[in-house]
């Protein structure tokens, strides 16, 4: 049975932006935000408190958080991988992060400078200090499906990651298709993993890179599985700087299209969402590549 109800994790300001080769001016992400909550959605994930050097694109983290329109009902999660990630968040009044952790070795050394293990260390006095601060965290799992440098990877594998989010403090995962290599079926057998591994499915979203063009499919396959939080990027921008095969995320025009087909209630008004990918593409120089976006665009 399909979900009633879906709510989209909107990524476009941190996974889309973060790929972006300039850096975008603090004003234009800020304006993007604020279209982004009067289209209606209601998780804007705004940026990173990562290594400015790591991730330049986002070094204006605290002058976004400063400047972020307030929105009834709207929350701005943030990307936090380490304790002085932390200390910045709160110190900006942040009230939801999400720390990324990896379900490969290499993918940990490349994006976190960490290896599998120790990973958790760094994670631990992250959620447990949030947690006490009554800050909500999210545990992201990136390379659920398949990784550039080691291939295919175990659906076990990502569950030991994910379970061990969840043990220390996670109250939910999101499992990161990083480089979009997922199909239908590889997303039902991780999904199912998880479920059978005491991991209720209320608790799991899902993240779909679109790199091989399966993440619709993929979406379809996690919403009959019954998963309510889907992860996506208006336009489709997205990618991320270390892992180099990567592209955008699933498009939020795209997931609104099929969820609206589906009838299920999203709460996002797609013309005003269209309208912003369009008016953020005239910023970045390129047309999205989303579908729906053209499409709708060339009305
Ligand atoms: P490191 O170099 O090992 O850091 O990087 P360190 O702990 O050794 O510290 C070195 C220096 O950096 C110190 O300064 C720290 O204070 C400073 P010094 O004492 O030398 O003057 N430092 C910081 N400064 C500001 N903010 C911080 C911070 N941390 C340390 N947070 C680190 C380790 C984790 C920091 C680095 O590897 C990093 O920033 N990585 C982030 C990579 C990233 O953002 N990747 C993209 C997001 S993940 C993603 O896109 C996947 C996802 O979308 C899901 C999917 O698609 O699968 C979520
Ligand atoms: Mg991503």
């Amino acid at each position: 049975a399909l979900p009633g109800r879906v709510t989209i994790w909107e990524v476009g300001a941190r996974d889309g932006l973060q790929n972006e080769k300039t850096v975008v001016p603090v004003e234009v992400k800020a304006e993007f935000l604020d279209r982004l909550a009067r289209a209606g959605l209601t998780t804007l994930e705004a940026t990173s408190f990562v290594h400015p050097k790591w991730v330049p694109q986002l070094a204006d983290a605290e002058d976004l958080l400063a400047r972020l329109p307030r929105h009834d009902g709207v929350r701005y999660p943030v990307l936090v991988p380490n304790e002085r990630g932390l200390d910045r968040a709160l110190a900006a009044g942040v009230t939801h992060i999400a720390v990324f952790a990896s379900a490969t070795e290499t993918f940990a050394r490349r994006n976190l400078n960490s290896d599998l293990d120790a990973q958790f260390s760094l994670f631990e006095p992250v959620i447990t200090r949030a947690r006490a601060a009554g800050v909500d965290v999210r545990g992201y799992v990136s390379m659920c499906f398949g990784d550039p440098w080691e291939g295919v990877v175990a659906p076990e594998q990502v569950v030991s990651v994910g379970r061990r989010l969840r043990d220390l403090g996670c109250t939910q995962l999101s499992l990161g298709d990083t480089i979009g290599v997922a199909t239908a079926s590889s997303v039902e057998r991780l999904l199912d993993t998880f479920t059978s591994g005491g991991v209720p499915v209320g608790e799991l979203a899902v993240h779909f890179h679109d790199t091989y063009g399966q993440a619709l499919a993929n979406t379809l396959a996690a919403l009959r599985r019954g998963v309510t939080t889907v992860d996506s990027s208006a336009g489709g921008l997205g990618g991320c700087p270390y892992a180099g095969s990567a592209t955008g995320n699933l498009a939020t025009e795209d997931l609104v299209w099929l969820l609206d087909g589906l009838g299920i209630a999203h709460g996002v008004d797609l013309d005003a969402l269209v309208d912003t990918s369009v008016w953020l593409a005239g910023h970045l120089g390129r047309p999205s590549p989303s579908r729906v976006v053209r499409a709708l665009a060339a009305r």
